[in-house]
């Protein structure tokens, strides 16, 4: 078996525990087959003040050097996902970010449709199926490059429970500490922040509920 790449988390503001899991298994050749270390972290946001707050995850899964040299697509499992968590996968060097979001989360995107730059993601940051409010092939389902529009860092996830630090009107979203820019939880760009697009949707195919394919585009190729 090849061994992982395991990097640090790139969430500083959270306490990590680690423990090994496997990856279903596929037989698309182009996806890498090699067993992967998942790495699980949790803690609790700061600055919450609502009772029973979701206590966010982040979970990440680094895949091996073969596939990142590759560019391969990656398969990831995220049957273990819960709703509202935040999973970090790393593909082509990039964080890739995975959410499975609740109906209240839609309800937020919906919510700030007038304060978001383009909320129907007219600049072509996404493929075809993500071009809508939602910027998904799936409305419950959020995959994005975590990597700001601006200047490239690694905006953190900020739930709707963060009203004390992000504000009174905040909806859940992203925060980039380096400049300030705000996304919602679709990835759409506040309007005024110096990020000039909303994040970047990957190609990605969901296989099934519980199985992911980043990097790999079935609706493009005709599938
Ligand atoms: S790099 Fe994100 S706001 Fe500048």
């Amino acid at each position: 078996m090849e061994a992982p790449s395991v990097k640090s988390p790139i969430f500083s503001r959270r306490n990590f525990r680690f423990h090994k899991n496997s990856i279903s298994m596929s037989d698309q050749a182009k996806v890498d087959k090699t067993r992967r270390n998942l790495m699980v972290a949790t803690s609790v946001v700061g600055g919450a003040a609502s009772v029973g707050a979701a206590i966010p995850f982040v979970i990440s899964m680094w895949p091996s050097e073969r596939a990142k040299a590759a560019g391969a697509p990656i398969e990831v499992d995220i049957s273990k996902l819960p709703p509202g968590e935040l999973g970090v996968f790393e593909w082509r060097g990039k964080p890739v970010w995975v959410m499975k979001r609740t109906p209240q989360m839609l309800d937020g995107i919906k919510q700030v449709d007038g304060r978001v730059s383009d909320p129907q993601s007219k600049v072509p940051q996404q493929p075809d199926y993500a071009k809508n409010e939602f910027r998904s092939a799936k409305p419950g389902l959020l995959v994005l490059v975590g990597v700001c529009t601006h200047l490239g860092c690694s905006p953190q996830f900020k739930p709707a429970s963060d009203k004390a630090e992000m504000g009174a009107d905040w909806t859940g979203g992203f925060y980039c500490p380096c400049h300030g820019s705000k996304f919602d939880l679709a990835g759409r760009v506040y309007a005024g922040s110096p990020a000039p697009i909303n994040l970047e949707v990957p190609p990605y195919t969901l296989v099934s509920d519980s199985t992911l394919v980043i990097g790999e585009d079935k609706e493009k190729k005709g599938a």
